[in-house]
């Protein structure tokens, strides 16, 4: 984000489906995606690269939002885009890092502390955090800051759910995460390129909304380690960076939480850095976006498309910023 990073621009053409390929596999996937198959596909039909301790994830029901970030038009990105260009900086600043260094964490056993203000703090287990709740999947489009975008079959269930459970108090006007320190299992935190623990905070409101999931898993199979396992927070209408990977802490408090990128530069990053083409990063335009694995042009290189307010999702969230001025608010 802040440093070092390949631009997506500079993806190398041999990192992009070529264009009749994408072609097959768009039929491919649109067509089990319709047939409601792709729970149970194996990313080791897309990928070589995939990992054997990737588990499918069983009674997986298909939603509506699956449809809302098709459309006519759209695609999946493919599994192998979404899986080795990562940011994920507890493996390390560049955009392999993640998928070349992640075989270090170990997801399982994995606890989450929940606190502040709600009825029923503690520390769960993984397995009691998710209890009893069905398993959707939600294909989200994915927008980095960095202006490149995918199209994810994330398996999750919706954060409301789990937030209904822990049952906050009414002065909880926040809600907290924090992201895994540990040296051992997290090379890129003996560098101090963040400040650890990674933070990330969402208003109640945006916590509670329909669309914000929480994570764990992708196309059908467990949430592989560079991805954020064993549970990530995803917010489509947000910037990717608002989407924190290998949460062990849930905090709910009355005071807005101090995040990464905000802290690390706040000229930068704002607390909402919700998706508006009109707001640009003070070193890069926000009004385009360029989708890894996407159609290629007779270059061989995918073009550009213009970004959409909210990520396409304005219908669904504009209204929780009704009166605010999201020029200041970023
Ligand atoms: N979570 C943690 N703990 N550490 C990180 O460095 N990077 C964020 C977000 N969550 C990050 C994180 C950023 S900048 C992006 S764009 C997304 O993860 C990338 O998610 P992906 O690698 O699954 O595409």
């Amino acid at each position: 984000m802040l440093i070092r990073h390949k631009r997506a621009s500079d993806v190398l053409s041999s990192e992009i489906t070529s264009h009749s390929t994408f072609l097959n596999r768009r039929e491919l996937l649109r067509s089990a995606v319709a047939t409601g198959v792709i729970a149970g596909m194996s990313p080791f039909m897309l990928s070589s690269s995939a990992s054997a301790a990737n588990q499918k994830l069983p009674n997986v029901k298909k939603t509506e939002w699956t449809e809302q970030a098709l459309g006519e038009n759209e695609a999946l990105t493919p599994y192998k885009h979404v899986t080795s260009y990562n940011n994920f900086y507890e493996f390390g600043t560049g955009k392999g890092d993640p998928a070349k260094n992640a075989h270090m964490l170990k997801p399982k056993p994995w606890t989450v502390v929940v606190d502040g203000q709600v009825e029923n703090p503690g520390r769960y287990d993984f397995d009691d955090l998710i209890l009893g709740n069905e398993l959707e999947e939600r294909v989200y489009r994915f927008r980095c800051v960095e202006a490149w975008s995918m199209v994810i079959p994330w398996v999750g269930i919706p954060l409301a759910k789990i937030i209904k459970r822990l049952s906050p108090r009414s002065n909880a006007r926040y809600v907290a995460f924090e992201t895994l320190v540990d040296v051992e299992q997290m090379p890129g935190q003996r560098l101090m390129t963040l400040k650890w623990p990674y933070r990330e905070g969402l208003r109640i409101d945006e916590a509670m909304h329909p669309l914000t999931l929480m994570a764990i898993g992708l196309y059908g199979e467990s949430m592989p380690n560079q991805n954020g396992a064993p549970i990530r927070l995803v917010v489509p209408w947000k910037y990717g960076f608002k989407s924190i990977k290998s949460i062990v802490r849930i905090s709910f408090t009355e005071e807005m939480p101090p995040t990464s990128w905000n802290m690390s530069a706040p000229q930068e990053y704002g607390f909402y850095s919700n998706v508006n083409p009109l707001v640009h990063h003070p070193r890069w335009s926000q009004a385009k976006e360029r989708r890894l694995g996407g159609p290629t042009n007779i270059f061989g290189f995918t073009p550009k498309r213009p970004t959409l307010m909210f990520n396409g999702y304005e219908e669904e969230v504009a209204s929780i910023y009704q009166g605010m001025d999201l020029t200041r608010n970023y």
